[in-house]
Parts: C-alpha cells; structure tokens; sequence
C-alpha cells in the first residue's frame, strides 16, 4: 500500500473514529452539544513527512545547515505543523555529490516514503534529483540550487523553487557594473552548472549595455587554488572581476583576493553568494565588496525583523540567504497543503495553492512564475561590517525567463 494510500485510509478512520465519538457523545445529551466542536477541533489531522536531502559535509555543509534551520524554524513557528499536519523528518547528507544523487533521492522516495522532496544546494545534485522527482510524481521544493534548467527547458508541474535561478542575481549585476561604467571585464568561477550559468546571466545584460569580457576563467568544482588565475587577473587589468564562489570557497578566494593586492587596484563583484554566510570566515577581506541578491540585511520590513530575531534565539547566529530560502520552502508548502485541506493524496490541489501563492518572505514580496520560480527583488548590498548591507533595489520583480520551458 503507498503512502497516499495509507493517508486516505487513515483520514478515513479518523473520520469515523471521530463520528463515532460524537455519536457516543450525543447519547449523553447535553455534554455532547457542548463538546463536539472540540471535538472536531481537536481531530489529529495525521502527519506529513518531509526528506531533506541536503549537504551536511564538504564546502557547502554551512548552506546545508542553514536551509534546515529555516525549515524547522518556520515549522516550528505553526507549532511543529504545516497544514495542519504533524510534520516528521527523513534527512540524508548530499555531500553535494552528483554521483550518489540519484540513490539518495530514491532512498527519500521509496524507503522512506516522504510526501515532499525538500533539496538541495548544489545544482548537479539538484538536477539529478529533479528528474527522480519528476519520474515519481514526487512533489519537490529546490530550497537553493539554481540551475536555469530546474524552472527552465526541465520544468515540471511537481517541482518548485523557493530561491532563484543563477541569471536572476548575476543578470541584475550585468546592469549595475555596466551603470557604474566598467567597459572590461575578467570573470571567474568553478566550472559547473551554476557556475557556467552565473557568467552566461552577468554576460547577457553586461554586454547588452556595452560592455566586454575580456577573458572567462574556471576551475573545477569545488578547487580553492585561485594563485594562478589571480596571477593572471593581475597580468590582464580589467576594470573589474565578476565571480561565483560560495560557501567555504567564497570566504578562501575572498582572503586570496586580497592576499595577491588586487583588492586596492581590481574591485571585485559577484552575485551574493560570494559574501552571504561566509562574512565571519572571510573577514576584513571582504569590507566593500559589492554583490547582487534577493535578500539583504538591513531590509528592515516586518517580516524580516520578526525572521531574524527568532533564527537569532534558536540558533545564536545571524541568519543568511539560505536560511530565508528554507524558511520559504515550509511556508510555500503549508499553503499547498492548506489548499488542500491537508489531504496529501490530492496532489492537484496542493500544487494548484503553491503555484497561486503570494506571500511577504524575510526577502520582501514573492510570488511564482509559471514556471514555479520565485518572481522577487534582486538588491544591491555592500559588505560593511558582518552585514550585507541593503544599498538599493538593483532590479524589482525579477522574473526568470524561463527559456524552454512549456508548463
Ligand atoms: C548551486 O550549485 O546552484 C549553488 C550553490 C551554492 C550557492 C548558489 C548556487
């Protein structure tokens, strides 16, 4: 019997249980006039179980850990329920390793039987993930990787994002160096989907006002020997550097930035996952950097203020992009499940409420393209402190285009 199968039938009971309760209440008269809407108040709506499947080791464990602790948080916050449903936890550690993505996914699906595949941060991963998501008819939240494919050429009704695409954040960076009148530029990254997608997004709207890449640099994933290719960066003068680098890549190749002398003479920018969750590691290295994302600190809406006192209490640290994202993904699930009634064997109806929901994230406004890609902000911030701080709204509404897909 599937898992649904098992849901239908012990709603079913619970309903019957519940009729035979006030059933046998009436017999009593009065008291059971006075207490069956407690009754039915209090009928357990049964549980939802929930696979994580995200990094806990290698370079991105920190982003791993984060997005888990947006989830529970917000969990927590509807008293450990989504929907009205119980919510219980599978976890598997990704090790953001393409190669096992696949098993670990299956493992989630058939083992364990989850209701939603909640993952991950690496976009090879996610890939490979999506497309088991999608040969199952599993319903997926991608609470990080930003592969352009995932709401692009490989859409599908049953999976969702609650982060971004890699063009969004570099897309609007295009705009904001050629604005500040930087005509050539080097760009940098680790040579895989996210990566290759983060330049081809920067390159789009940089190019359209002007401007020229002078040379593409990559190295492989997850490599943190950037001498040579500074050495290089040196050698070639451009005006300015574009990267993506993230997690405990970021923070190195900040501090090697810097190290080589090219901080004071080259300004550095990137989309924000060069400096989100890593300003403790990277330190003075990254005072002034300028990136682009679509979240910041200092945003100052209440939504926000609320988010991060609370993720200050439970976790005695200052929460990042990716803990917004987990956050997001339990909320966008509650209002699928809610659409639904709680009843998990309706998939229609949860999919129908996550794609219609509009909600005020830690972020600010977000709503889903077709294509179940968050349509938000992207701003402009600037490392000053331990904070990215808000400069300014670089692009509002930011949509992905979503190329190829037909949803
Ligand atoms: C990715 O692989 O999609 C990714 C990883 C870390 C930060 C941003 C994107």
């Amino acid at each position: 019997m599937s898992r649904s199968d098992r849901s239908r039938l012990s709603q079913a009971t619970l309903a019957f249980r519940s009729k035979a309760l006030v059933a046998t209440l009436a017999s009593v008269g009065g008291f059971a006039l006075a207490t069956s809407s407690a009754v039915f108040a209090q009928t357990p709506a049964g549980k939802v179980k929930v696979g994580l499947m995200l990094p806990s080791s290698g370079t991105y464990a920190g982003l791993g850990t984060a997005i888990t602790n947006g989830f529970k948080q917000y969990v927590d916050e509807q008293g450990g329920k989504l929907g009205g449903l119980q919510v219980e936890y599978a976890i598997v550690d990704d090790e953001s390793n393409p190669a096992k993505a696949v098993e670990n996914a299956r493992k989630l699906i058939k083992r364990d039987e989850v209701d939603v595949l909640v993952g991950t941060v690496h976009s090879g991963v996610a890939m490979a993930m999506a497309k088991v998501a999608r040969d199952n008819k599993t319903l997926m939240i991608v609470p990080n990787a930003g592969a352009d494919e995932i709401t692009g050429a490989q859409c599908a009704k049953n999976v969702f994002r609650t982060s971004f695409s890699m063009w969004q954040p570099a897309y609007a960076m295009g705009k904001v160096m050629a604005d500040k009148g930087f005509k050539k530029v080097v760009t940098l990254t680790w040579n895989y989907a996210a990566g290759k997608q983060s330049i081809d997004g920067f390159k789009e709207s940089f190019t359209k006002k002007g401007g020229v890449v002078i040379k593409d640099m990559s190295l492989p994933f997850p490599n943190v020997e950037f001498q040579p290719f500074l050495t290089e960066i040196a050698a070639l003068k451009p005006d300015a550097v574009f990267v993506f680098f993230a997690g405990g890549g970021a923070a190195k190749f900040l501090k090697d930035y810097e190290a080589a002398g090219l901080k004071k003479s080259i300004p550095l920018y990137g989309s924000g996952f060069l400096t989100d969750g890593v300003l403790q590691a990277a330190g003075e290295s990254a005072t002034g950097v300028m990136t682009t994302l679509h979240y910041a600190d200092g945003l100052n809406n209440k939504e926000d203020k609320d988010f991060r006192s609370n993720y200050q209490k439970r976790f005695n640290m200052v929460p990042d992009v990716y803990a917004v994202q987990g956050y997001d993904a339990a909320q966008l699930y509650e209002a699928g499940l809610k659409a639904a009634a709680g009843k998990l064997d309706q998939q229609d109806k949860i999919i129908a409420g996550m794609q219609a929901a509009k909600f005020d994230s830690p972020r600010g406004p977000m709503a889903f393209s077709k294509a179940n890609n968050p349509i938000q902000n992207v701003y402009l911030r600037e490392v000053k402190g331990s904070l990215n701080q808000v400069s300014s709204i670089a692009t509002p509404n930011l949509e992905d285009p979503a190329r190829g897909c037909s949803l």
